[in-house]
């Protein structure tokens, strides 16, 4: 697959400068991508329903790892982000369910709507703790090589199989 065709390329500036942080980020990036192949090769519903339910558990196992972070790192704001959290896994639910009663037709709505969703997840929320990681001098050092030992027994358990390339 060419750069071009990527339905949401990643680039830098989605970093948070935390790397477990960024490989999550990315992996739902993954799954979108899968997403998008899956509608424009006209996969049924079954098949896409799964799709979106792997970008249902993913996600919510990625918000767990990132609220954990927030509270060992004692960030001000982790009350706000957790409802940010709470709020976004909401309009996930709710997507799953109009696809699984409209199917087709709003496919491409909903591609649209998950690109912003998890744009304004980075962008919008995941931001400032990075930032306010940086200011008090919490070093993300350790937790991360407790996160990433747990996150790479987490991908394997997955499977991680809507990996395309
Ligand atoms: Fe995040």
């Amino acid at each position: 697959m060419s750069d071009n065709e990527v339905f949401f390329k990643w680039s830098p500036d989605y970093s948070v400068n935390i790397k477990t942080i960024d490989d999550q980020h990315q992996e739902l990036v993954n799954i979108l991508n899968r997403l998008f192949i899956g509608v424009a090769m006209c996969e049924d519903d079954q098949f896409i329903a799964g799709i979106l339910d792997a970008l249902k558990n993913y996600t919510q196992t990625h918000f767990e790892l990132e609220e954990r972070l927030m509270q060992q790192a004692k960030y001000k704001d982790i009350e706000a982000h957790k409802l940010e959290h709470k709020k976004l896994i909401g309009q996930l639910d709710q997507l799953c369910k109009k696809h699984a009663l409209e199917g087709k037709s709003i496919q491409y709505e909903m591609l649209d709507f998950l690109k912003a969703w998890l744009q304004d997840h980075i962008l919008g929320v995941d931001k400032k703790y990075s930032a306010a990681f940086q200011q008090s001098g919490f070093s993300v050092d350790a937790w991360e090589r407790e996160a990433t030992a747990e996150f790479s027994a987490m991908a394997e358990k997955t499977g991680r199989w809507w990996k395309i390339w």
